[in-house]
């Protein structure tokens, strides 16, 4: 999708300028006189479609949040942050932060990570119990760190160490009763035999998916929320409370740097959302990012990406009837230009991500690489 908004704005730039992100407000002695001239890229927030239903109980959402005060001038990264925090605090979605699906044990541990492309910062957190939003802890390991990766205890004590509150339980009535009702269905006589407890959590889990019980996209729940700026700035966040019942200290893609997101500040970002061991296997926002250097389209690129997963999936456990992957995965894309595109596995389940620009936000049609769904 093209970013098509309108070039009205103005900003000051040299004429020897290609892009505007170079552009000092002190000239150079001998260089290029000032002038006026139109901005080359328009401000776009997109992200999947929690980014836009989840709201918090308040008016705005996600992408409108980050891209209101992108234009107001904010940093690219916080703006991101700052949205993807309303979703994160909303206990009506259980796929991220506050009211996420809990682990095997009952313990909600939440994933992170960030990435800001013009100042080449990331930070992630992994495991983190307590905290109901682990984007701003990932974000302040970024920023008050030397390292990309903290994880469990490790994790919370430096959330502590940095003013974040630090809660007993971040279940609510509606997630501790949900995880009630797995443990009854996957545990009715204490545990199974350990070499099938693995598969049927996962098969009491889809269970409760179809019986209507949770949306498949809490299963996996996650928000990826990317952005880039007047002056180019492009920068990413993804955040989730990862696979619902996982087993303890299970981490997905959402705070490894490459698997649930990345972004390289003069090509784009790309993050995801969906099966996290898919993205871990493929490293597939690298691989996004890297194809669109080599000159793919976002869209194209995404595709090459869930052609990846397709190809490395190949353990039955895996597979469905058609013998394609039994699960689904979703990557939102974009390019340096402002140039989007939201693509998925399969036509069936989110069949929409969301884009925010000066018109507005929207939900878009997501390009499916299959038919019909994971389960066919
Ligand atoms: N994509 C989220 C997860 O698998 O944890």
């Amino acid at each position: 999708m093209k970013n098509g908004l309108s070039r009205r704005d103005f900003m000051r730039t040299t004429a020897s300028a290609v892009t505007v992100a170079a552009v000092s407000s002190e000239p150079a002695v001998g260089a290029a006189p000032t002038v006026l001239t139109s901005r080359t890229v328009d401000p776009v927030v997109i992200s999947d479609v929690s980014g836009i239903r989840f709201r918090n109980g308040g008016q705005v959402s996600a992408v409108e949040k980050a891209f209101e005060m992108i234009t107001s001038g904010a940093d690219v990264l916080d703006a991101l942050v700052a949205g993807v925090n309303i979703p994160e605090l909303d206990p009506e979605e259980m796929g991220i932060g506050y009211g996420g699906l809990p682990n095997a044990e009952g313990v909600v541990q939440l994933d992170s990570c960030c990435m800001h492309g013009a100042r080449k910062w990331a930070g992630g957190v992994a495991a983190l119990e307590g905290v109901r939003t682990p984007s701003l802890v990932a974000k302040a390991v970024m920023e008050y760190t030397d390292h990309h990766l903290l994880v469990g205890q490790g994790a919370q004590d430096f959330a502590r160490s940095m003013g974040f509150e630090i809660e007993a339980d971040l279940n609510t009535e509606q997630s501790r009763a949900l995880w009630l009702e797995w443990k009854r269905r996957v545990d009715p006589q204490h545990y199974l035999d350990p070499t099938k407890r693995s598969q049927a959590g996962y098969e009491a889990a889809l269970g409760m998916v179809r019986d209507g019980l949770i949306e498949e996209s809490h299963l996996w729940g996650t928000i990826n929320c990317n952005g880039i700026g007047p002056t180019g700035d492009i920068c990413g966040v993804t955040t989730t409370s990862g696979l619902a019942w996982k087993i303890p200290g299970r981490t997905g893609d959402s705070p490894i740097l490459g698997a649930g997101l990345y972004v390289d500040g003069a090509v784009g970002a790309a993050g995801s959302t969906g099966r996290g061991e898919a993205n871990l296997f493929n490293l597939s926002s690298y691989l996004i990012v890297e194809s669109m250097r080599r000159g793919l389209a976002p869209k194209d690129a995404g595709m090459e990406a869930l052609r990846r997963i397709r190809s490395n999936t190949v353990e039955n456990r895996l597979l469905n009837s058609r013998g394609l992957p039994n699960f689904n995965v979703r990557f939102f894309a974009l390019n340096a230009s402002g140039d989007c595109a939201g693509v998925s596995m399969y036509a069936a389940g989110e069949t929409t991500y969301a884009v925010c620009t000066e018109n507005g936000a929207a939900e878009v049609a997501l390009e499916p690489l299959l038919s019909g769904s994971p389960s066919d």
